[in-house]
């Protein structure tokens, strides 16, 4: 088992997430954050401290696909353990659906 970042970080981003890990194992790509599912010792730590409330257990049926897609991005995106700003909108995009669609790719600068 491991916590997962979902759907509703994205273009929200607030990053309360990174400075409450004991392992530092998030992940930051240019407008959403993943968690290395290997590196999660499943404190649940974070998951209150989201204002999206976008972190989940990987046991909730139905993110298959946001496991796979925190697993493929911890992988090449940049180290974040520190929180920066959130985007000026992000209030605006919290909550929002379809926002899938405008995940980015693109890395982080990372902390
Ligand atoms: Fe870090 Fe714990 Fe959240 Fe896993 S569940 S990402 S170890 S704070
Ligand atoms: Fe994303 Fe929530 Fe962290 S919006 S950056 S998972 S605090």
């Amino acid at each position: 088992m491991t916590y997962i970042v979902t759907e509703n970080c994205i273009k929200c981003k607030y990053m309360d997430c990174v400075e409450v890990c004991p392992v530092d194992c998030f992940y930051e790509g240019e407008n959403m954050l993943v968690i290395h599912p290997d590196e999660c010792i499943d404190c649940g730590v974070c998951e209150p401290e989201c204002p999206a409330e976008a972190i989940v257990p990987d046991t909730e049926p139905g993110n298959e696909k946001w496991l796979e897609i925190n697993t493929e991005y911890a992988k090449t995106w940049p180290n974040i353990t520190r929180k920066g700003q959130a985007p000026d909108d992000a209030d605006e995009w919290n909550g929002k659906s379809g926002k899938a669609e405008h995940l980015s790719s693109s890395p982080g600068s990372g902390t």
